[in-house]
């Protein structure tokens, strides 16, 4: 494993992150082959607990179209349309994500409410989103911050698991089994 991939999936893992980061370190490789750029952190699936919550603490309705932005196996925006009906867009750099994906939503019988794209998520057009959903690190949250304040209309909630938004307060913060998610709101716009 090259050194700041290493580096970026000990951030990933937090604390516990020697272990894990060593345990995914073989998949890593093999991945990074066939990238077309290599992504700012691995795949490592929220866990369904998480994702309830957080699907939870956006209030996610039919009426909403949540983004996953890196977007893994689709574990997120499936659970959104099979659990409330909402539409879904996720958004993953690596192909082999994205196979996974689809196949999940196949699965799951909700192809026509989820879609899923190979793209880098900072050039993404994400601006029909009512939802997004974040499970990156601390400085891509940060990198990502102008763009969704940017792109977003004032309303969309913001969710993200276990990384905040510096000193963008988050408006709530749950725990669940140990991990950390937090909620914020885009702002209106200033005049
Ligand atoms: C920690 S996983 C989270 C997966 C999923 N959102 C979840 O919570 O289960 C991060 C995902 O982001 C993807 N990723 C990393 N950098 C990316 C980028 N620049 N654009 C799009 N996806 C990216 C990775 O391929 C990986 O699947």
């Amino acid at each position: 494993m090259h050194r700041r991939q290493f580096l970026t999936a000990l951030g990933a893992f937090g604390a516990s992150g020697l272990a894990r980061a060593v345990e995914y370190g073989a998949p890593l490789l093999a991945q990074a082959a066939q990238e077309t750029r290599t992504p700012d952190v691995i795949f490592v699936p929220t866990p369904n607990d998480v994702v309830s919550k957080m699907l939870e603490m956006a209030a996610v309705t039919a009426r909403d179209v949540v983004y996953d932005l890196g977007c893994g196996d689709g574990r997120i925006v499936i659970m959104a349309a099979q659990r409330y009906g909402a539409r879904g867009v996720g958004i993953d750099i690596d192909p082999d994500r994205i196979r996974e994906a689809n196949e999940n939503a196949a699965r799951a019988r909700v192809t026509g409410k989820v879609k899923f794209i190979q793209g880098d998520l900072f050039q993404a057009d994400i601006s029909e989103a009512t939802v997004v959903t974040l499970y990156l690190l601390t400085e891509l949250n940060l990198k990502l911050r102008p763009k969704l304040m940017h792109d977003l209309n004032p309303g969309t909630r913001v969710v993200s698991h276990a990384f905040a938004m510096g000193d963008w307060k988050p408006e709530r913060t749950e725990f669940v089994n140990g991990a950390s998610v937090y909620l914020w709101r885009i702002p209106p716009r200033k005049a």
